[in-house]
């Protein structure tokens, strides 16, 4: 390998069922399975070169050269490629996302899918939707779920092979919309790395894996029969869940701000008095608020008239990972 360049566009995921805490945090091997819809209207574009000539990987995010702890997991994700090729060509990657990234918004699941397909490519590699899942697992759990298109279902699997994300349906298969409310896009919230590993800390954590497939089989139904109630009232469920037990981990994390306690209540009532929303929040203080197409202008004014609201961004549902 002396020179070879590929790029790739991913997006970021939204879980209606939460991916929190792993058996083997290594090779970020879940607890749980999850169900998410990819967000098409976010978009990272990555593109990777393999250059012998080069003294050492480079990383440019948004412009920004990257060191540190940012470049090291970005080279240690190319190194399983690398590994796979069984070549040390360094490789400069330039990657670009239209949204903010560190806000919550899940910008990893896009980075490691995007940076996979980008990179197994530029390594002349052939893989499966599958393999391709399984590989950017490693680098971001979530981002398994950002290979395949639409709707999507990562199995929890028992070892590293089994563990990898389908399409469950299309993305043209239910118009529905993630509204995100932006409460706080300078939180330095404990990372998803750091909650996987304090979720094992809580007594509640076994609880809510237990509870899991049960949940899952909701949400599935519920996608594949489009009923937007019963996907409501898994989704808010399941992400309560995942906060009672960062709340209860040791030492407890507490992702919500008082402002995203007022939107959930404000969704609840506005579900309740007819309007099909729903609210799921991340680890972060941002809440994403779930609808349908034809409902998105009421929402988004209903939304921005809240107290704390900063900004609102809105994502349809997207394809998965694709070669450019
Ligand atoms: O992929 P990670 O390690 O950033 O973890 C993602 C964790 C959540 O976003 C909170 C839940 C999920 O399933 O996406």
């Amino acid at each position: 390998m002396t020179f070879s360049t590929a790029a790739a566009v991913a997006h970021p995921n939204i879980a209606f069922i939460k991916y929190w805490g792993n058996r083997d945090d290594e090779i970020r091997l879940p607890q749980n399975g999850s169900i998410s819809m990819n967000l098409g209207d976010l978009t990272t574009r990555t593109m990777v070169t393999f250059d012998s000539s080069l003294p050492r990987d480079t990383f440019d995010l948004n412009g920004i050269r990257q060191s540190g702890a940012a470049l090291q997991r970005v080279s240690q994700h190319l190194n399983l490629i690398r590994g796979i090729r069984g070549f040390s060509a360094p490789a400069h990657i330039f990657s670009e996302s239209n949204f903010p990234t560190g806000a919550g918004l899940a910008s990893s699941a896009a980075a490691f899918a995007a940076l996979t397909v980008a990179a197994v490519r530029a390594a002349g590699i052939e893989m499966t939707e599958k393999d391709l899942s399984r590989l950017a697992r490693r680098g971001s759990g979530s981002a398994a779920r950002s290979i395949p298109a639409g709707f999507v279902e990562w199995f929890r699997g028992d070892t590293d092979t089994d563990s990898y994300a389908i399409s469950i349906a299309p993305a043209d298969h239910w118009d529905l919309v993630d509204c995100i409310v932006i409460l706080d896009s300078n939180h330095k919230a404990t990372g998803s790395t750091e909650g996987h590993r304090l979720a094992q800390t809580s007594p509640l954590q076994q609880a809510r894996v237990k509870d899991c497939d049960h949940r899952l089989e909701n949400c599935r139904d519920a996608i594949m029969h489009k009923d937007f109630d019963a996907l409501a009232r898994v989704i808010e469920i399941d992400s309560n869940l995942l906060h009672a037990v960062a709340m209860t981990s040791n030492p407890p994390v507490f992702y919500w701000l008082p402002a995203t306690i007022e939107v959930m209540q404000a969704v609840v009532d506005w579900r309740l008095a007819g309007l099909p929303v729903a609210y799921t929040i991340d680890a972060g203080p941002n809440v994403h608020v779930i609808c349908e197409s034809g409902s998105i202008s009421r929402v988004q004014e209903k939304l921005a008239a809240l107290p704390g609201v900063q900004s609102l961004l809105s994502s349809k549902v997207g394809n998965g990972a694709t070669l450019e």
